[in-house]
């Protein structure tokens, strides 16, 4: 009689106790600071994404390279570790799509407008196709910003970079790039630029200002070139898998989620570069060198033949479609 009662009451309780699923947990690792524009991108998407699912789905962001550092994280995405990246579109090299580094030819744009030509066109779009083979699915470019070069010397011409040494991304380009100066570039993850700079192990290097201002990397360097000779953002890419495999309704809910996501990290980016190069004067701890533009003129004739120079590596043609998209001139 008693396990009758029993098996009632637990009958009872089972039914009238709503089925508690456990959320799908969505890692996203980055390797900057949460008050950057992919900082607070990230942060945006999670809100909504959970919002949106109503908490079916748990966004679990990893900022600063807490999770994997640049090269461990894209490994892990492939693997099923971490499920949702942001690599910086200099990062997709040694995954074997050179295309992506088109984005680091010196001078390439002429600013936002220039850029969201490709991101936002048909070329961005089959940029994105290129990561499928590699079981990644690329969903969004997210906007950072313009680069300024940084060093403990007056960097206001090209000739002044000659013999230093200097931290680049992992992108032939780049390299490139700090070869055409004659200087050294020396490839290493963002994690380690901090103290590599203080340490001397590197004596400059080149980031939009919303990275050079949060890492504080402006505390250790004694002079910033506004030379804005290229161009950082980013790729937000998923495992395939992962994702092909979610239920149609959450997939849904989620691309909504990244749409404004984006939008929202587009909106905010070019603010964000202008307020931290603004605080990181502010601050006085490194001069803050404002090219004119005579002085950024000779910085454009130095780089700018990186583009042939580099065409056997990204393309001919793509870099051609490229330039005529943007009605980039030599
Ligand atoms: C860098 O390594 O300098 C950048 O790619 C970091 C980032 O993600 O913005």
């Amino acid at each position: 009689m008693k396990l009758k009662l029993f098996l009632i009451v637990t009958l009872i309780l089972a039914l009238a106790v709503p089925a508690m699923a456990e959320p799908i947990v969505i890692k996203f690792s980055h390797v900057v600071a949460v008050d950057t524009p992919k900082g607070q991108a990230a942060e945006y998407f999670k809100k909504l994404a959970e919002e949106r699912t109503k908490g079916a789905v748990k966004v679990e962001v990893y900022p600063n390279s807490q999770l994997y550092k640049d090269k461990e994280e894209v490994e892990a995405l492939q693997l099923g570790s971490v499920h949702m990246l942001a690599p910086s579109l200099a990062k997709f090299g040694p995954l074997g799509v050179k295309e992506f580094e088109l984005f680091d030819l010196p001078f390439i744009f002429n600013g936002y407008d220039d850029l969201h030509k490709i991101t936002e066109g048909p070329i961005g779009k089959k940029l994105m196709t290129k990561l499928e083979p590699k079981g990644i699915r690329g969903l969004a470019f997210w906007d950072n910003g313009f680069k300024v070069m940084s060093a403990n010397k007056e960097i206001r011409s090209p000739e002044a970079m000659k013999g230093l040494k200097l931290r680049i991304q992992s992108s032939k380009i780049l390299e490139a790039q700090m070869r055409q100066l004659k200087a050294i570039p020396q490839v290493m993850a963002f994690s380690e630029v901090y103290q590599a700079l203080q340490t001397g192990v590197v004596d400059g290097t080149e980031n939009p200002p919303s990275n050079l201002y949060t890492q504080k990397m402006h505390e250790v360097q004694k002079f910033v070139a506004t030379t804005n000779h290229g161009y950082l953002g980013y790729a937000v890419i998923v495992n395939k898998k992962f994702w092909d495999g979610l239920p149609a309704d959450i997939r849904t809910a989620l691309d909504s989620a990244m749409v404004d996501a984006t939008k929202y990290a587009n909106d905010i980016a070019k603010q964000k570069n202008d307020e931290d190069l603004a605080s990181v004067k502010a601050s006085g701890k490194s001069q803050i060198l404002e090219l004119t533009a005579a002085e950024r003129a000779a910085w454009r004739a130095a780089l700018v033949p990186v583009h042939d120079e580099m065409a056997g590596r990204i393309g001919k043609d793509l870099i051609d479609e490229v330039h005529k998209a943007t009605g980039f001139t030599k």
